[in-house]
């Protein structure tokens, strides 16, 4: 069994090379330049750590993981776009660099380059890989639309957003994982299970990810921190403090969400603090986390094998950035 840095190295060996032509150089620079940022590559190792909790690492898995993270970047660059973002992995976004329409592009002609890659593996797969595969990118569609949706709405409730969020960020972990478990050749049972992991898992992830987005320290965050707060984001941060706040925070709260003061970011994190809403975090990722495992320990293979699975998913919701 290999360790995540172990896996992070062997994927990197495979995806740290040129992915477009030269030319036009307008169009692949910006994917390049996306690329080459530092990312913690989180989804490809899962993806080959699913295929490890089942047997020995198959060289096709690797073009599935490439197409996960291709997939996962070509998200990135369309949703910096509608999330008006400056900042990611701590430098400029492709659309600020690029600008509008060739991020637009090179996220597009990127999404094919992952089709290309699954297009690569073994064909007895490629049923099952597309199937889900397909499936998962037209659920994170869905996802980023209710999270855009949401921005409009003054209410939105947990049980919406905890929706919301699956669509948006975990169905990809959930994904990831089986597609390595398909390659394994993991019974239904087995797939079924890690998908559910994969799930739990990528809640608490980005419980984690709304988390940092106010509370993280700008040096290690490689993103604008504030950025939810400017957009009117219904994280779980402002649902829980619409839900928890009465008097005073409240008039605030529903002043800030109204006007837009250039103060907004600062007393809004306040607020958060006053009604410790940070810890209120910690409580649904313990409990999504603890859900995970609980699928993990389902899965009918020695439990010395999900030893990898276990150590990521705690890095997963402590990260920093
Ligand atoms: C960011 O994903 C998008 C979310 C779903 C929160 P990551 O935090 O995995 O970003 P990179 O790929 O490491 O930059
Ligand atoms: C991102 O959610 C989900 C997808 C890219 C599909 P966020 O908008 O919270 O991700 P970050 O914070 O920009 O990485
Ligand atoms: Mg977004
Ligand atoms: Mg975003
Ligand atoms: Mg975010």
């Amino acid at each position: 069994m290999h360790t995540f840095e172990k896996l992070s190295t062997l994927f990197a060996e495979r995806f740290n090379q040129r992915h477009f032509p030269e030319t036009p150089t307008n169009l692949y620079d910006a994917g390049e330049y996306f690329l080459n940022l530092q990312a913690k590559r989180i989804r490809p190792v899962l993806c080959l750590m699913g295929n490890e909790l089942f047997g020995d690492i198959r060289p096709d898995v690797y073009h599935v993981a490439s197409a996960i993270e291709l997939f996962h970047n070509f998200t990135l660059i369309h949703d910096d776009i509608m999330d008006k973002a400056p900042l990611r992995r701590g430098q400029q976004t492709v659309h600020e660099r690029f600008g509008s329409s060739t991020a637009l592009l090179a996220g597009d002609v990127m999404l094919v380059a992952a089709y290309d890659h699954l297009n690569k593996i073994d064909p007895h797969f490629k049923f099952a890989v597309l199937d889900l595969f397909n499936k998962t990118a037209r659920e994170v569609c869905e996802g980023q639309q209710l999270d855009m949706d949401f921005e409009k709405q003054p209410i939105v409730q947990m049980d919406a957003y905890i929706r919301m969020i699956t669509l948006k960020t975990s169905v990809l972990l959930a994904s990831s994982l089986q597609l390595g478990a398909i390659l394994g050749g993991a019974g239904l049972g087995n797939q079924e299970h890690i998908y559910e992991f994969g799930k739990c898992l990528g809640i608490a992830f980005q419980v984690q990810d709304d988390y940092l987005d106010a509370f993280g320290d700008p040096t290690k965050f490689g993103k604008q921190v504030g950025g939810d707060i400017l957009s009117d984001k219904k994280t779980f941060l402002l649902i829980k403090a619409l839900e928890a706040a009465k008097g005073k925070d409240k008039e605030a709260l529903e002043k800030l969400l109204k006007e837009n003061s250039p103060r907004k970011v600062e007393e809004m994190v306040s607020i958060f603090r006053s009604l410790q809403v940070d810890k209120w975090a910690f409580g649904l990722k313990k409990q999504y986390m603890g859900e995970a495992l609980r699928h993990l320990e389902e899965i009918a293979v020695l439990s010395s094998r999900k030893k990898p699975l276990e150590e990521l998913a705690e890095f997963l919701v402590q990260r920093d950035y």
